[in-house]
C-alpha cells in the first residue's frame, strides 16, 4: 500500500471517529446521522439528483432513531441536524416509554410527484403519543406545485386528495413549536383525536393561488391551542371540524387565505358538536373571510356549534370580515331546499376593527330551520372604502352592544 494513501485513510478514519463521537455525545439524544442518515449537505444532493437511495437511507435512519428513542425509559430527543433531506412518507408512532421530542433543524423535502407517497393521506404522521414535542426551527416543504396543477377537488367530489404535510393523530399533552410548514400538496396539518396539544410559533406558508392548502384543520380533538403563529395559504388558515372542543387561537396572523373557519359542518352523518372556541388577538390580512361559521343546507345532519368567542381582531381589507353562512354550498354540491340543521348559539363577536373589502362587513345568514340564538355583536368597527360597513342578517336577532352595525338589509 502506498504510504500517502494510508495516511489519507488514517486521517479520514480519525475524521469519521471525530464526527461519530460528536453525534453520540449526549445521553437521550438520538442523532439521525448516527443512524446512517446521509449528510444533509445540499452539494451532495446536487450531484446525485436526489437519488432514491439517499431518500430511503433517511427514512430508515429516522425510523430507527425513533424506535430507539421511543423505547427509552427516560426522556429522549431525536435530532435532525441542519441540512437538506428528502423524505418519503413516514409514520412515527407511539406509545413511547417516556416523553419524546423530535428536533428538526434541517429542511426536509417531500417528493414532488404526489403519487410517490404510497397513496397515504399524510406525508409525515405522528400518532398515538403522550408527551410528544416537535421543535427546532426546521422546515417541512411539501413541494406541492405539481400536485396543485392536478387538483380538481373544487369541481370533482371524488377527486384524488393529495397528501397533507402533517398528520397529528391521537396525541396527548404535546407541543409543536418553531416548525415551518411550506407548500403542502393539500392541507398542511390535520389534528385528529388529540387532547391538550399546543401549536406555538408554527408557521405555514403556501401561495394564495394554491388550491386546498388549508393551514391547520382540527377535528374530534379537545384542548388544542394555536398561538403566536403566522399562516398564509390558498385556503382556510385554521378550520374546526366536528368534535372540536376547548380550542384557543391567539395571536395568529392569517393571510393570504380564506380566514378562520368553524366548519364546514353538516355535510357528513354522525357529526359531533363544536363547543367552546376562543379566537383572540388575531390579525386577518387580505383574506377572503375573517371569522366564519359555515354549515351545509340540504342534509339531515343535526348538531350544534356553541360558545364561540371572537375577540380583539384586526381585519385588513378582508372580503367578508364577519360571516355566518348556513347556506354554504360551494360549486352547487348541495340543495338549498331544506335548511341546515346545525344549531348555532352563544356566539360573541367583540372588538373587531379594521377594513372590509366589501360593503357588507357583517353577514349573518342563519338557518331558517334552526335560527341562530344568543348572537352578540359588540364594538364592531369596520369600514369600507372610507365609510362604515353594513350588516346583513337572516334568521337571527343579534344583540347589539356598544358600537356595532345593526342589521340593515333583510336577507331574502
Ligand atoms: C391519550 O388519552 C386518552 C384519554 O385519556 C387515552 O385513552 C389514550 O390512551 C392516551 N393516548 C396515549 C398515547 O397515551
Ligand atoms: C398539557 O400538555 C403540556 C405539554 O406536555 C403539559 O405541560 C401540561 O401539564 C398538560 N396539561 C394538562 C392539564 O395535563
Ligand atoms: C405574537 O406572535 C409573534 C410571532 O408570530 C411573536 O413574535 C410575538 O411576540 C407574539 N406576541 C405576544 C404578545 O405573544
Ligand atoms: C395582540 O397583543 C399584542 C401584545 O399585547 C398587541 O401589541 C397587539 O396589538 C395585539 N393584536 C391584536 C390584533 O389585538
Ligand atoms: C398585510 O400584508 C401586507 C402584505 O401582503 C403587508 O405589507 C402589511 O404590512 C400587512 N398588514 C398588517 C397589519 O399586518
Ligand atoms: C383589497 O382586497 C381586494 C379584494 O381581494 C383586492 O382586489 C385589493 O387589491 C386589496 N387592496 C389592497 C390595498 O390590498
Ligand atoms: C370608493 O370611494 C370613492 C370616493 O368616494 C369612489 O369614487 C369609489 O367609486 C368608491 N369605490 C368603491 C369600490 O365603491
Amino acid at each position: 500500500m502506498n504510504s500517502q494513501l494510508s495516511i489519507t485513510t488514517i486521517a479520514l478514519l480519525l475524521l469519521l471517529l471525530l464526527l461519530a463521537s460528536n453525534v453520540t455525545a449526549q445521553p437521550g439524544v438520538f442523532n439521525i446521522r448516527k443512524y446512517g442518515a446521509p449528510n444533509g449537505d445540499i452539494t451532495n444532493y446536487k450531484f446525485v439528483c436526489f437519488s432514491y437511495s439517499l431518500v430511503f437511507l433517511f427514512v430508515k435512519a429516522l425510523k430507527s432513531a425513533w424506535k430507539d428513542a421511543c423505547a427509552s425509559s427516560s426522556p429522549s430527543k431525536v435530532v435532525v441536524p441542519s441540512g437538506w433531506y428528502k423524505l418519503q412518507q413516514i409514520d412515527l408512532e407511539g406509545p413511547c416509554n417516556a416523553p419524546i421530542e423530535v428536533r428538526v433543524h434541517g429542511k426536509i423535502l417531500a417528493p414532488k410527484n404526489p403519487y410517490h407517497l404510497n397513496g397515504q393521506d399524510q406525508w409525515v404522521r405522528f400518532q398515538y403519543i403522550n408527551f410528544f414535542t416537535l421543535s427546532g426551527r426546521g422546515t417541512f416543504d411539501g413541494q406541492g406545485e405539481m400536485a396543485w396543477t392536478q387538483n380538481d377537488c373544487g369541481r370533482n367530489t371524488n377527486c384524488n386528495r393529495h397528501a397533507m404535510n402533517f398528520g397529528f393523530a391521537f396525541l396527548n399533552n404535546s407541543i409543536i413549536q418553531d416548525i415551518n410548514s411550506k407548500d403542502s400538496k393539500y392541507f398542511h396539518a390535520n389534528v385528529f383525536g388529540c387532547n391538550n396539544v399546543t401549536f406555538r410559533n408554527f408557521n405555514i406558508n403556501a401561495p394564495e393561488t394554491s388550491p386546498n392548502t388549508d393551514g391547520i384543520h382540527i377535528g374530534r380533538s379537545t384542548k388544542v391551542q394555536i398561538i403566536n403563529s403566522k399562516i398564509g395559504t390558498g385556503d382556510d388558515c385554521i378550520s374546526l371540524g366536528d368534535g372540536s372542543r376547548q380550542i384557543t387561537i391567539r395571536n395568529v396572523t392569517c393571510g393570504p387565505g380564506h380566514g378562520i373557519s368553524v366548519g364546514s359542518l353538516g355535510r357528513y352523518p354522525n357529526e359531533e358538536p363544536v363547543v367552546d372556541l376562543t379566537v383572540k388577538n388575531c390579525t386577518l390580512n387580505n383574506t377572503d373571510n375573517g371569522v366564519r361559521i359555515k354549515t351545509w343546507p340540504g342534509t339531515s345532519v343535526v348538531s350544534i356549534a356553541s360558545h364561540l368567542h371572537f375577540e380583539d381582531i384586526i381585519m385588513v381589507n378582508v372580503t367578508n370580515p364577519i360571516i355566518i353562512d348556513q347556506e354554504y354550498c360551494p360549486w352547487n354540491q348541495c340543495s338549498k331546499k331544506s335548511p341546515s340543521q346545525i344549531k348555532i348559539r352563544k356566539v360573541l363577536f367583540k372588538n373587531i376593527r379594521g377594513t372590509s373589502a366589501t360593503q357588507e362587513g357583517v353577514a349573518l345568514v342563519c338557518s331558517r330551520g334552526v335560527p341562530c340564538e344568543a348572537i352578540v355583536l359588540s364594538d364592531i368597527d369596520l369600514s369600507f372604502n372610507g365609510s362604515k360597513a353594513i350588516a346583513k342578517c337572516a334568521n337571527v336577532k343579534p344583540t347589539i352592544r356598544r358600537k356595532a352595525p345593526i342589521c340593515m338589509v333583510p336577507h331574502i
